[in-house]
């Protein structure tokens, strides 16, 4: 299923470890996933990714409703500056997944299409869930506040289902997202977390990410976050 080259702006990352062995072999030996390019998800293996970011990934994309979670998807999927990749395991299911991309705006604009059928997804907001889309406007208004500046790339989401955790899959993944970061010359990482998510800021910290900021966000208050890659 893993195809190296498909693993949007980092072509070639996968093939050799020091020690000369691939580490897709290595992975393949010591647990029971692939990891493959967001780009080489079929259709089905997007539904899956689109299914657990709903579930776990608890954010205002989550809040909009799995439809727009997976039009989120298809639009990172399309996108060759996004650097993916999910974990996805020999029946087919996306144990975890790490994405980002130089210009997260241009993602969510993306979002917006088609015009008619976003206009629909707002109208259901506007009569199920009227707070969610308050919450946009004011994350739409506050978001060009965390701009990414040019040799950067935001790391917009990373995840494990819930069963796959404490056993180093975040870990790897988020290894795997910033090497594919450094092959495709970006310089500086930067990722914005909640302030209780004490898991995800233990994960950063241990792979040399610093705080440079402490922001709100709607009804979130968020650190920024910042590893400068070598
Ligand atoms: C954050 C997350 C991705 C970690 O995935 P994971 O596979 O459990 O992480 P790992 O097993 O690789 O652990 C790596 C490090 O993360 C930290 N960590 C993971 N779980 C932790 C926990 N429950 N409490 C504190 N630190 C934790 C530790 O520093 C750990 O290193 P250690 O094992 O040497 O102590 C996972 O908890 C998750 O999906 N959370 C929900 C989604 C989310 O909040 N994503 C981040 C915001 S976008």
């Amino acid at each position: 299923m893993y195809r190296p080259e498909g693993l949007n702006g980092a072509t070639m990352f996968f093939s050799k470890n020091p020690s000369g062995r691939s580490v897709q072999s290595e992975l393949n030996i010591l647990m029971d996933y692939e990891l493959v390019a967001l780009s080489q998800l079929d259709d089905a293996g997007l539904k899956r990714l689109a299914e657990l970011h709903h579930s776990v990934m608890h954010t205002l994309l989550s809040d909009l409703g799995l439809p727009l979670v997976f039009r989120y998807y298809q639009v990172a999927r399309a996108e060759p500056s996004v650097v993916g990749i999910c974990a996805v395991s020999t029946s087919g299911d996306v144990l975890g997944w790490a994405m980002g991309s130089p210009y997260p705006d241009m993602i969510n604009v993306g979002l917006r299409t088609p015009l008619m059928w976003f206009a629909l997804q707002m109208i259901r907001l506007v009569f199920t869930r009227p707070r969610v889309l308050w919450q946009l406007i004011t994350s739409v208004l506050s978001s060009s506040t965390q701009a990414v500046s040019r040799g950067s790339i935001e790391l917009t989401y990373i995840g494990v289902a819930p069963d796959q955790r404490g056993k180093g899959l975040g870990s790897k993944l988020l290894d795997v997202f910033l090497e594919a970061s450094r092959m495709a010359a970006h310089r500086t990482v930067l990722l914005s977390v909640e302030k209780e998510n004490a898991p995800a800021i233990a994960l950063y910290e241990q792979a040399g990410f610093k705080i440079i900021k402490t922001f709100s966000e709607g009804r979130y208050q968020r650190h920024r976050m910042e590893l400068i890659l070598e």
